[in-house]
């Protein structure tokens, strides 16, 4: 991973150093994976979901015991899409060998209908579903399945935004996907969303496929102490000044919100040597003219 210039990053997940707390968070999904449970994780947006989940893959990948497979739904329209996105994070993850492509992803690629082909523009190599077989998505699953569990390692899978397969057209996608988490049984499971009450509507509706199939954890805002810690260390370590009061007052307008303590310690960071409470302010007040469209 590359250093970011800025130690307040505001895309993505840049390495422990880069990441504030939830060592608690940590050890619960830790333990709900070492004692087989799957878990779906939802809280409010921006708070750091998809970042924790990066977190813990590192922790895990460390750890050599286990594999990481980190899905993103957001984009997807229908299951055929789905099936791409997972056989493309498979494929990614496994499929380069120094003599090209393995043995056993061609062999998994033929089984699915999926072809690679190069992009025109970029010339990375690009997953495409075969039409043929995307009237077949519990067998393609079953094929994915079944590559998964000839892995050696324990396999942990992330499925982020997953709230996005009810908006799925006709398949039954929640069945599907049940039925594909069943078959696999030795595979952990993270479910994460964003949106708070489809979430929880999918795993706590007795009629809906995955009821009271995993632990609905609601992740909660990175504590005040813990953020004045890592905010102050990060200022030090530059040679800058910012004092608690002004970390209170950040967080307050905040409302606790990942994000957005992020992009005003990132503003704060960049344009200040010792922060002073008018400077807070400024970086307000610019935050707010840049979101009123
Ligand atoms: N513990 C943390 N320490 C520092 N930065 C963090 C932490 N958690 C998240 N961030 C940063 O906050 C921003 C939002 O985090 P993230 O994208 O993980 O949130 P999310 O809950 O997945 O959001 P969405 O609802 O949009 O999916 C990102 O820029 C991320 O780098
Ligand atoms: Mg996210």
């Amino acid at each position: 991973m590359k250093e970011p210039f800025n130690p307040f990053v505001i895309n993505t997940y840049q390495g422990k150093d880069y990441f504030c707390d939830r060592e608690n968070d940590l050890k619960m999904l830790i333990s709900h994976i070492e004692n087989d449970r799957n878990v779906v994780l939802y809280a409010w947006r921006r708070l750091g979901k998809s970042a924790l989940i990066h977190r813990l893959f590192d922790e895990l990948e460390t750890s050599k015991d286990y594999e990481t497979l980190y899905i993103d739904l957001l984009a997807t329209q229908n299951i055929d899409e789905a099936i791409q996105a997972i056989s493309s994070a498979i494929y990614e993850k496994y499929g380069k060998t120094s003599s090209g492509i393995s043995a056993s992803i061609q062999k998994l690629l033929a089984a699915i209908g999926a072809t690679i082909s190069f992009n025109a523009l970029s010339g990375t190599p690009e997953l495409t579903l075969g039409v043929n077989k995307s009237d077949q998505p519990s067998q393609s699953l079953a094929a994915l399945g079944d590559f998964l569990l000839s892995r050696k390692k324990r396999i942990v899978i992330a499925i982020d935004e997953f709230q996005q397969i009810t908006d799925y057209e006709g398949t039954n996608a929640e069945a599907i996907f049940r039925a594909w988490v069943q078959q696999i049984p030795e595979v952990r499971f993270i479910f994460c969303g964003s949106h708070r009450t489809l979430m929880e509507a999918m795993f706590t509706e007795k009629k809906r496929p995955f009821y009271q199939s995993s632990m609905l954890e609601s992740l909660q805002p990175i504590s005040l102490e813990a953020y004045t810690e890592f905010i102050t260390q990060h200022f030090q370590n530059a040679k800058k000044k910012i004092e608690p009061a002004s970390i209170e007052k950040i967080y307050k307008w905040s409302r606790g919100q990942t994000y957005t303590v992020q992009l005003v310690c990132n503003h704060l960071f960049a344009n200040n040597k010792k922060v002073m409470d008018s400077d807070v302010d400024i970086v307000f007040n610019q935050i707010l003219v840049q979101q009123q469209a």
